[in-house]
Parts: structure tokens; sequence; C-alpha cells
């Protein structure tokens, strides 16, 4: 047995190998995230081949979070170049779960090993830019993370300039227009941030925060992959509005824009 701490990749390949074995499928050409709020948008993506648990996989700890499913999914896309295997995560692992940064990005590292070449990022976050909307999604042009940590050990100095794949931002831009582009913020969580801190985040760059996606997008960018991220605004950063945060009202606004959310997805997989 591999085990995750002590040979994470050597537990991708082996979690990769077993998603070969479960859907018959020898590779996956695209990995989806799905973060809070997201799940209703995969009805777009039309009716899955296969879904399990990630607790078939190895690797994969058991979910914590009300509205973090823990299944894995993997759907055939029509696209413009023929079909696409794309393969689905229903919830993730957050640094604030306190179980290190491993369990967080095995399903990134999972999906590279299975064959992926793009991983698109999805979450839930709020807005510090005062033009933002509650249910406006938002791509991640670049990030700043606040966690003094990183998904990579050793010498591996990985250049991080072209992290948010300008390529595919412009081929969703394409698809949707009105589509703004902003800085994103990792906090660890799991409170959420003071007014004050919002005030220091935005002084910084920042546009939009949330307590996932950085070491997803470090560590998939660093096994060679296209990383798109998209934030779905759930709510206000603390301190805008003078309203208080809660987890109930973040995944209420990610399941009132699902509908559009889902459209998007499946646009842009197909471009891909
Ligand atoms: N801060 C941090 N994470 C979040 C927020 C927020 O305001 N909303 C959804 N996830």
């Amino acid at each position: 047995m591999t085990d995750l701490y002590s040979d994470p990749i050597g537990t991708a390949v082996a979690a990769a190998a077993k998603i070969a074995e479960l859907t018959g499928k020898e590779k996956h050409d695209v990995a989806l995230v799905m973060g809070s709020g997201w799940m209703p948008a995969t009805d777009a993506l039309g009716k899955a081949t296969h879904e399990f648990a990630v607790t078939d996989i190895p690797g994969f700890p058991a979910p914590t979070v009300v509205g973090h499913g823990g299944l894995i999914r993997s759907y055939e896309i029509a696209g413009a170049n023929g079909t696409i295997n794309a393969l689905v995560f229903l919830g993730r692992t957050h640094l604030y779960e306190g179980k290190g940064l491993e369990p967080v990005v095995h399903g990134v590292r999972t999906a590279v090993k299975a064959g992926c070449k793009v991983v698109v990022l999805t979450n839930a976050c709020g807005g510090i830019n005062r033009e933002y909307k509650v249910g406006q999604p938002v791509l991640i042009r670049d990030h700043i993370s606040m966690t003094a940590t990183s998904p990579l050990i050793g010498a591996d100095f990985v250049d991080l300039t072209d992290l948010y794949s300008k390529r595919i931002r412009e081929l969703v831009k394409h698809e949707d227009d009105s589509l703004s582009e902003g800085v994103y913020v990792h906090w660890r969580g799991p409170a959420y941030e003071t007014p004050a801190e919002i005030n220091m985040l935005r002084i910084m760059g920042a546009d939009l925060v949330g307590m996932s996606t950085v070491p997803e997008a470090i560590a998939a960018h660093a096994l060679g992959a296209e990383v798109l991220g998209i934030s779905l605004v759930t709510n206000a950063a603390a301190g805008v509005t003078g309203e208080k945060l809660s987890h109930t009202e973040v995944m209420e606004a990610g399941k009132a824009a699902a509908g559009r959310m889902g459209e998007l997805l499946a646009k842009v997989l197909k471009q891909l």
C-alpha cells in the first residue's frame, strides 16, 4: 500500500489506475473540481457514465463539510474535436480541515496522473471588489496566498507566471464576454475574514477571497496541467456591506446561480 503522506505522487498514480479500472477508460482529458454550491451546475454536463465515492479510491479521506459531496463522476462530452472524457470531483478537502496539504491536492494530482491536461477549479468566494455582485462568476487571473504554505516539498522551483492559463481564459471569454477577471486570495479559514483583513487584502490588490483552489492550482501546474479557475461570488466579503456571513448564504447563492454556471462549464469543456 502506498501512503498519501510519504508518497503523494505514487498514491496519485495508484488512484488514477483505480479510476481507469472502475470506468474502463484508459485516460481522462479534463478534470473539474466543483466547489461549494457548484454541484447543481453539473446537471448541464448531461448524464455521468460512472459515479463512485472518493473513499473507493486510494488516498482520499472521507468528506467532512456539508455541501462538499465526496463523489467522483466520469462524463463523456461531445467536444469540437471529438469526445472528451471529463473527470468531475464533487467536493474537495480544504486546508482548514487540518489534514495537511496532501489530501487537499490529491484529487488534482490523481486527475493529472489519469491523463488530464486541463484542470478546471471552481469555488465559492467572497467579493472584495465592490463592483462584484452576488451570483457573479469571475475568472481567476492570478492569486495571493495568505496561508504561508505550499503543496510542493523540496527544491521544486515552479514558475507561476501563467498559472491561470491565459489561453483558456481567452477561450472562456470568447464564450461569454461579460466575464470579469480578478485576483483570488487563499485564506486558510475556517473563520471568515474580519473587515480589517478584507481592507488589507483589497489594498494588496485582491478582488476575491476563499478557502480553496490555490494549492490545487499550484499542484496541477507543477505536474504540467493547464489550469482554469472560476470563482462564484456568493457573498460580499466581510465589512463590504456590513451584513454577517453564513455558510447557508454561500450555498444558496451557489444554487441560485447553478444554471448559468452549468451552461458556462459545458460550453468551456466543448472548446478544450
Ligand atoms: N471568505 C472566505 N471564503 C469564502 C467566502 C468569504 O467571504 N465566501 C465563500 N467562501
